[in-house]
């Protein structure tokens, strides 16, 4: 059987998939929670990195509710980029933040990452940026839904909103396609001792050495730890740096 990904109650088959209608038939009868089952038909690609749905059988809905690590969120995965399969990196994250702390969340999308922190660490507050309205709306009723009172979310580009912000002790960058090109703001924006979580996409063989290459470009970092936290095609792994100054 086919590898998907689950998002709530839709099933998201691969665009290669073999004979998809009858598989999202047998699926829909397979799991009983699951509604709806789509296929992607376009990769993520553009500023907000979502992906191209069809839907295949089911509801006739691209918007569910999904949960993870005491959250939920309500959200459209092919107007709002989100991956479920990071929930572990964001359980993380989670365990290494410290009471008190000003959290920054740059791209913050449907708010996984603002939301687990809120839900299960003591930060004094998380900030999140994102720049597709869609998402940013969703972002706003996550808040809601979660009954979460220490997150603040802008719309827009970090670009031009965070140089108006102050300083933050731990800031995550979830755009391994772009993230360098925030590093020099980013670290502007750090408290001293101060940790950022850098996301990149590279080859297995690059790992951890071209990560740090760039990283380097822009700052003398204190290198805590360099990993792998999953797949983005199959020769290609996500890759999370954390660093200090
Ligand atoms: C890979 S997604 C991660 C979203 C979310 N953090 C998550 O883990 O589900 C990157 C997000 O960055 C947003 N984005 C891209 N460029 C941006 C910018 N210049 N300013 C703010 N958000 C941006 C995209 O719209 C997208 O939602």
């Amino acid at each position: 059987m086919a590898s998907f990904d689950t998002v709530g109650n839709i099933i998201i088959l691969p665009e290669n998939t073999e004979n998809p209608k009858k598989l999202a038939e047998q699926l829909l009868k397979q799991h009983k929670n699951i509604k709806t089952v789509a296929i992607k038909t376009g990769n993520y690609s553009g500023t907000f990195r979502t992906p191209k749905l069809k839907i295949l059988a089911g509801k006739r809905t691209k918007t569910t509710i999904y949960k993870e690590n005491n959250i939920i969120l309500k959200l459209n995965p092919e107007t709002c980029y989100f991956s479920a399969r990071l929930s572990t990196e964001r359980k993380r994250i989670a365990s290494l933040v410290k009471p008190g702390e000003e959290i920054l969340v740059m791209f913050s999308g449907v708010i996984p990452y603002p939301a687990v922190l809120a839900k299960n660490t003591k930060a004094s507050s998380i900030t999140g940026i994102e720049i597709n309205p869609k998402a940013h709306k969703f972002a706003e009723e996550n808040i809601k839904l979660n009954k979460i009172k220490n997150v603040k979310l802008y719309l827009g580009d970090v670009k031009k909103i965070l140089p108006k912000l102050n300083k933050f002790d731990r800031i995550i960058m979830p755009l391994p396609k772009d993230a360098e090109s925030f590093l020099d703001l980013a670290i502007k924006h750090l408290k001293k001792n101060g940790i950022i979580h850098f996301y990149d996409f590279q080859f297995e063989q690059d790992i951890p050495e071209k990560t740090i290459e760039k990283i380097k470009q822009h700052c003398n970092p204190k290198i805590i730890l360099v990993k792998k936290c999953g797949n983005y095609s199959p020769r290609k792994y996500r890759v999370v740096a954390d660093f200090k100054l």
